[in-house]
């Protein structure tokens, strides 16, 4: 992933580089509420999930390393925090490493992070996983980083919807029908024990390549059964979960699903395909789309420049009717209101530039001139105000 590093200098993004170049229009300001159901959020600042691949003790728990973690970044003015992907059995995390909600004894180690989140002001969810064919890779304990971990050193046999392996990883087996059924129930499980632990929204992982986009994705879905072969088919694992885990959570808890707009190869998931989707999911109780792109199939080329995914937000929002949040290379503070502004998003998500300045909305506030009452500062710092 190419990275522009930088601290909040605009004059990139006044030049018109990460947002159209088509004036202020009367969008929300970054620091305006936004509702979704039962859920009002204090700001459109948000910080995007972010694999911390840091459950050491392999048991899927978080640590006081994620209390940090989330914490910090509640402190630090985030409007709302989506906790990293989550793995709904153990064979559905990404990498030993992973943190999940498949057993009960997981809930009371994510309760004392998401009520402390909450009670910094900011709004807490989860975003649930399965990795599929991108499972049993390396975390910084096993080694093995960008790789399959071999099942003697803790790895083990993954699955995805046909048994066609994503670059040099291991082949996967293919899933039986009644796997699929097992795992969407696992899904609504994971949600039910996420509702127990305090959080607030769930998203679903649909993006990057992982077992949902698996399943979307023609490239690595060859199946010939009911979930497979047209839209309708590659979607119905996701429509079968977005259904399952709406019939656990509170009506007024807000459902997002996370997708990838474009695989960024010829003949595979697109956006016209993306906004299909989500006006199929809009029927389905999901009330917002979290819009990032690749990571379904390796070596393409990516043209990552400031904003690079804003124009799929935009497209994305005005087909389908939903909200939409805009992740990517956005750092700046014009950069993020000037998305806003222009309609191309209801928020913007801060992912890489959060975890070097976790204060980055406080630090976005000031630059924007914001006086010190209207912006998220924690009472126990207003005294140290930028
Ligand atoms: C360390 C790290 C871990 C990530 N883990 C996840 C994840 O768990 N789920 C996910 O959907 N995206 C994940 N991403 C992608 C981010 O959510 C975000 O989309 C990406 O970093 C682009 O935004 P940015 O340019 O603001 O960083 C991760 C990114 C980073 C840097």
């Amino acid at each position: 992933m190419a990275e522009e590093r930088d601290d909040m200098d605009d004059a990139t993004v006044e030049a018109g580089i990460g947002g159209r170049k088509h004036g202020a229009k009367n969008g929300p300001g970054l620091f305006d509420e936004m509702t979704i159901r039962g859920l009002t959020v204090r700001n459109r600042i948000w910080l995007p999930p972010m694999d911390m691949y840091s459950s050491l003790a392999r048991d899927g728990k978080p640590t006081p390393f994620h209390y940090q973690h989330y914490v910090s970044r509640a402190l630090g003015g985030f409007g709302l925090i989506i906790a990293e992907s989550t793995a709904v059995t153990p064979d559905g995390r990404i990498s030993p490493c992973d943190v999940g909600l498949w057993n009960d004894d997981q809930i009371a180690a994510w309760q004392w992070i998401v009520r402390d989140v909450r009670d910094a002001g900011a709004a807490m969810g989860v975003q649930l996983n399965h990795a599929g064919r991108k499972g049993s890779t390396g975390c910084v304990p096993t080694g093995h980083i960008g790789a399959t971990v071999p099942f003697e050193e803790g790895g083990w046999q993954t699955v995805a919807p046909s048994p066609i392996a994503y670059g040099h990883y291991a082949e996967p087996r293919q899933l039986a029908v009644e796997e699929i059924h097992s795992i969407i129930d696992r899904f609504r499980d994971a949600a039910g024990r996420a509702v127990a632990a305090g959080f607030q929204f769930i998203e679903l992982h649909a993006a990057h390549g992982y077992l949902i986009s698996q399943f979307l994705d023609p490239l690595s879905n060859r199946r010939e059964d009911e979930y497979g072969g047209d839209l309708e088919g590659r979607s119905r694992f996701l429509v079968q979960i977005a259904d399952s885990v709406r019939g656990v959570i509170p009506d007024s808890m807000p459902l997002f699903v996370r997708v990838s707009a474009t695989d960024w190869a010829a003949g595979g998931w697109d956006p016209g395909q993306t906004v299909q989707l989500a006006t199929i999911l809009k029927d389905h109780g999901v009330d917002l789309i979290d819009v990032s792109t690749g990571g379904i199939v390796p070596d393409v080329t990516v043209p990552v420049k400031p904003g690079y995914q804003v124009p799929f937000s935009d497209r994305v929002r005005r087909r389908s009717g939903l909200p939409v949040t805009a992740v990517g290379l956005i750092t700046k503070p014009k950069q993020a209101r000037r998305i806003l502004r222009n309609h191309e998003a209801d928020a913007v998500e801060i992912g890489r530039a959060a975890l070097r300045d976790p204060f980055w909305p406080l630090r976005a506030a000031h630059k924007l001139g914001l006086e010190t009452q209207d912006a998220p500062y924690p009472y126990q710092y207003v005294r140290g105000a930028f």
